[in-house]
């Protein structure tokens, strides 16, 4: 790896296990675009905290979460991969970041008004504060570019204002990132309510595509996904079911919507459902087949950890170490 090369940074929370949305809407960008940046991929275990997790689940799934990575494609050469937990300077950022972060920008975050309004009474200050430890994330390896899914774009944007902010104060500090949203497969949305985003947490059991679903469990899903009442296959605003399966195939296999359109032309929708499964499952299942050969080795892949976190640390200790200087903490 070589420093000359530009920084892509990216995380998904091991909060159960993956589903198509994170891999379509980031992973398989990840994998596409790593041959040309120095890349930092991490499980976000400490954001996965803002909801309770079992501990031995949530330990399970940060290791299945990297597994993941690794299996679809990450290479080693290009990339360091770890868990979040295990590099100290991101929560040590996000606490300087947290006190140059405002209330009111925090309190705009959709996503933030989206989990507090179903966690009732009690939400966790975690919750709220969560954007902030993702722009320490992003800022501790000064980085250029940050592969995500659409739902986290105003994340990032206020990422690059906390930046410019600090930036401002005290001189360059950071790098201000740009986001990478795909233009196919940014949002993909749940099977069975396709005007909500696909997601680990609140989707139905049929509405969302685990990573680890077995052909039979997809085909099941995808059967029953919910379409509208027409049966012509168009790219449509009021056909958001039919969408979001052209939308899964495309980003799949790269055709464009267009040329998927026209190939079901005098099709009924039960041959998209059909095919839609079939392509998902022909693409997931070398994934999961590598995935258990990298958990099989536990010892090695927390090996390739260990040292994940030894070279992320390097890094990010640079800039924590300039932040510290620059607000005035005594030299250590
Ligand atoms: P998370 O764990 O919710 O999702 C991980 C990634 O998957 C994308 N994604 C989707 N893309 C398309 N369709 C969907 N239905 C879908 N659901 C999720 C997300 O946009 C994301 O890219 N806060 C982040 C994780 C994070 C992070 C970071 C990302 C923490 N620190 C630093 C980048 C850089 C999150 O909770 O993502």
């Amino acid at each position: 790896m070589t420093s000359a090369k530009k920084i892509m940074v990216s995380g998904i929370q091991p909060t159960n296990k993956l589903t198509l949305g994170n891999y379509l809407g980031a992973l398989k960008n990840w994998v596409r675009l790593q041959n040309e940046y120095e890349c930092y991929f991490f499980a976000v275990d400490l954001h996965a905290i803002t909801s309770r997790q079992e501990p031995k689940e949530l330990a399970d799934n940060t290791l299945f979460a990297l597994a993941t990575y690794l299996a679809a494609g990450i290479n080693l050469d290009h990339a360091t991969i770890f868990a979040q937990s295990h590099v100290r300077q991101h929560a040590e950022l996000a606490w300087v970041l947290n006190c140059f972060s405002y209330m009111g920008e925090l309190g705009r975050m959709t996503q933030f008004k989206d989990k507090s309004s179903r966690a009732g009474e009690t939400i966790p200050v975690g919750l709220f504060t969560y954007p902030v430890l993702m722009a320490a994330d992003i800022l501790l390896y000064q980085t250029d570019l940050v592969p995500v899914g659409a739902d986290q774009k105003q994340h990032l944007e206020l990422t690059r204002d906390v930046a410019i902010r600090m930036n401002n104060i005290y001189g360059p500090l950071f790098k201000v990132p740009e986001p990478y949203i795909p233009k196919v497969g940014a949002r993909i949305m749940d099977l069975q309510d396709p005007e909500s985003k696909m997601s680990k947490s609140v989707s139905s059991e049929l509405g969302a595509v685990f990573l680890s679903d077995p052909p039979k469990e997809i085909e099941k899903k995808f059967k029953r996904a919910v379409t509208d009442s027409g049966a012509e296959v168009t790219y449509a605003p009021e056909k958001p079911g039919i969408r979001n399966l052209l939308d899964i195939q495309s980003a799949i296999t790269g055709r464009s919507i267009d040329d998927l359109v026209k190939s079901y032309s005098g099709k009924m929708y039960g041959h998209l459902k059909v095919e839609t499964a079939t392509i998902v499952s022909d693409e997931l299942r070398p994934l999961q087949e590598r995935t258990q050969q990298y958990l099989a080795d536990k010892g090695e892949l927390q090996r390739i950890l260990r040292e994940g976190a030894a070279r992320a640390a390097t890094k990010a200790e640079a800039t924590l170490k300039a932040v510290y200087g620059a607000i005035g903490f005594a030299p250590y």
